[in-house]
């Protein structure tokens, strides 16, 4: 008995003395929730539901008066700084000052890089380098994680073909498969293979969903999508996304065929969760709940408080209905605790699997030791200069001497701003080399003046700050002044070389007649001026390919190059006051290099459905000129009772051809992952038959029996 009673003063002692579970590293995160979140009171459990900000916004769609207060048991807070001091003084409250200690997740909108910033997102997707793109995720990660921010609202995978929105920018173009390669790098990127380790933070997939097909190009409007196209494009790369293991989503602003994103509980839970598998939380979107008694779907704000909770939004971004109205909707019945229990959970369980309540600090270094590192420096470059497509080269006048005259027109390209692109983060302008001062570094004979040169470098386009959220444009031809300005020069002989700085596709049917070069620069963030010299002056051989198509004009618009077939050909079925082409279509872009595409070699003339089969194509790169290629493979199924478009990007590689030398590339097809399509329940959907596979100009046709 003695003993027996001994053993058990031993183990009240532990018991009583004994860290709580929540709190062991060794216990299992799903013991650890439970266990927390069995501990936490009805308040604690709301705060944890709720976002909030620190600091000044640098999106002046959603100004918030700086210095409100919060409490230190809140969920998460927008974190616009880049001070780790700061973020410690803040966590230290949380963790070490409140009850249950639990870490405050901090996140802010890293989308094109930290404090070094990347091209935006529309240019890296004209890189097709899917490594650069991961890379540069992984150094926005590290600059972000040094400052104390632990959550990018990032990548942006809303396809959109209507440049008339100004978040077309922020996205990786028209194509859902393309959309998809970049986003499984961009969370490779940011997450690395465990979150958990130094440097690593948490990626967003937004807007869920279907956000890119705002009516009209407007923004926080009115989407009509059918199901099939919600699963065969929209839904595509957050599909990609969450099988990567994306730890967070963000609801929409945007109505989907009459029910709002953030109040949608068919897309959120019984299509993100049951279809997809998600197991993260969701983060609305700023103010959308709210947004949800504007939109007309809910009265007042416990009604959307209960809307939106219920369809599957676990944490309200900063408009704070769900403090001010969780409580009464849980004590009056109107909200099964189950509810708020289950949405607490999902945050946990990613604080968890983040391992914020083992390291909820961050080592406070000085800037120079962490941001714009050379090795950031240079993948920003490199990645810049893989994202510029050279669209037009007329004889050949670009690269330009180092002794050509040349002079620069264009006010675009005099500001720092304009080079970094929208959605800035923690990026300054003063972090770039003025294009101006760069020119002048790599060619000797460079005059403001036209009077004293043969070229004329002009910088045409939009202002970073017209693209972005809520910068829609009715018309995207250029500015009136600008095509005068370029005609202008060319009246008097000069040669023109654009240079376009743009965060969308623009109409530049009128101007593209004057122009003997054209250069996409877009906005490509810190080291801009660098990859644009380099690309002027030979020392870079451009390589980009659009991402997104290019209209002849804003009447065109929507035109996108995986259109279905229309019913009638021949010479029905086109505009009869301008060209039905787009000026640039979906993978064009030029090189200093020429490269000549051989035959497509198939392994075989048919396969099984379970089969393989392999396409080969050898390209020569005939000129004198190292260059790199990115060859696209686009596959066509003619017939299908699902019609299917009249080509769809399935595969893509880039390599480096050096000058006279031929490589292969090869594309080995597995039709249920590179034929298949999805049905309008988001079912894999393939169809025996005939298939082409094209690749450059040339098509192959093979059977899949
Ligand atoms: C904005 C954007 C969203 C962003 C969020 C936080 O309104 O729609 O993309 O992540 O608010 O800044």
């Amino acid at each position: 008995m003695k003993l027996f009673s001994c053993l058990a003063i031993v183990a009240l002692f532990c018991s009583c003395s004994a860290e709580p579970v929540y709190k062991d590293p060794n216990a299992s995160i799903d013991k650890r929730v439970e266990d927390l979140l069995h501990r936490m009171t009805l308040e604690e459990k709301i705060l944890q539901v709720n976002q909030f900000v620190v600091g000044e916004n640098s999106n002046d769609n959603n100004v918030i008066g700086a210095g409100r207060e919060f409490n230190y048991e809140i969920g998460s807070l927008i974190y616009l700084c880049d001070n780790p001091v700061l973020a410690n003084e803040i966590q230290r409250k949380a963790v070490e000052q409140t009850r249950l200690g639990i870490p405050i997740l901090f996140g802010q909108d890293v989308i094109h890089g930290f404090r070094t910033l990347f091209p935006i997102p529309l240019a890296q997707a004209c890189s097709w380098n899917i490594g650069l793109v991961e890379e540069s995720c992984q150094i926005a990660a590290s600059e972000a994680y040094s400052a104390g921010v632990r959550w990018t609202f990032s990548p942006m995978v809303d396809i959109a073909r209507d440049p008339r929105w100004g978040r077309v920018m922020e996205g990786y173009g028209e194509d859902p498969y393309a959309a998809s390669c970049y986003c499984r790098a961009a969370v490779h990127g940011y997450q690395g293979d465990s979150v958990a380790n130094d440097g690593r933070i948490a990626a967003c997939l937004k807007h869920f969903v279907g956000y890119g097909a705002s009516e009209a190009g407007l923004d926080y409007v009115h989407t009509e999508i059918s199901d099939q196209t919600l699963w065969d494009t929209y839904l595509q790369p957050f599909n990609a996304g969450v099988q990567q293991g994306a730890l967070t989503v963000m609801s929409a602003f945007n109505t989907l065929s009459g029910i709002p994103a953030s109040g949608n509980r068919h897309t959120l839970t019984d299509i993100l969760r049951g279809k997809l598998g998600f197991e993260g939380f969701v983060v609305s979107d700023w103010d959308a709940v709210k947004q949800l008694i504007i939109q007309g779907m809910c009265e007042d704000d416990a009604d959307a408080t209960k809307t939106a909770i219920e369809a599957g939004v676990d944490m309200d971004m900063v408009d704070y209905l769900y403090l001010n109205n969780l409580e009464s909707l849980i004590v009056s019945g109107n909200l099964d605790m189950d509810v708020l229990d289950e949405a607490v959970r999902r945050i946990l369980r990613v604080k968890f699997t983040m391992g914020l309540f083992e390291h909820p600090y961050t080592d406070e270094k000085n800037p120079e030791e962490v941001f714009l590192l050379p090795r950031n420096k240079e993948v920003a470059k490199q990645l810049a200069e893989e994202s510029i497509v050279l669209l037009k080269n007329r004889d050949a006048i670009l690269p330009l001497s180092a002794d050509a005259r040349i002079s620069f027109a264009g006010e675009l390209g005099k500001s720092n701003g304009n080079l970094c692109g929208n959605w800035p983060c923690c990026g300054l302008p003063s972090d770039n080399s003025p294009l101006l001062e760069t020119l002048k570094q790599s060619f000797h004979h460079l005059s403001e003046s036209s009077a004293d040169s043969d070229i004329v470098i002009c910088c045409i386009g939009q202002e970073s700050d017209k693209t972005g959220e809520n910068h829609s444009f009715s018309n995207i031809d250029l500015p009136s002044d600008q095509v005068s300005m370029v005609r202008e020069l060319k009246s008097r002989g000069k040669k023109i070389v654009a240079l376009l700085m743009n965060g969308r596709p623009l109409a530049l049917g009128e101007v593209e007649p004057f122009c003997d070069a054209i250069l996409d620069v877009w906005h490509l963030g810190t080291m801009a001026s660098e990859a644009i010299v380099a690309t002027l002056s030979g020392e870079s051989n451009p390589s980009g390919k659009l991402a997104m198509t290019f209209p002849y004009s804003s009447g065109q618009i929507p035109v996108y190059y995986n259109r279905r077939p229309r019913s009638r050909q021949g010479t029905q079925g086109f505009y009869e006051d301008v060209t039905t082409d787009p000026l640039y279509c979906f993978g064009y872009g030029l090189s200093y290099s020429s490269f000549d595409y051989s035959d497509i070699e198939l392994s075989s003339s048919e396969c099984d459905v379970d089969g393989t089969i392999t396409a080969k194509v050898t390209v020569s790169n005939t000129s004198e000129v190292d260059g790199k290629e990115a060859v696209l493979w686009f596959i066509q199924d003619p017939v299908s009772k699902i019609t299917r478009p009249v080509r769809e990007l399935r595969h893509f590689e880039k390599r480096l051809i050096p000058a006279g030398e031929t490589r292969s590339f090869e594309f080995e097809i597995v039709p249920s992952r590179d034929l298949s399509f999805v049905d309008a329940d988001g079912n894999p959907y393939l169809e025996t038959g005939v298939f082409n596979v094209m690749a450059g100009e040339k098509t192959a046709t093979f059977r899949v029996r």
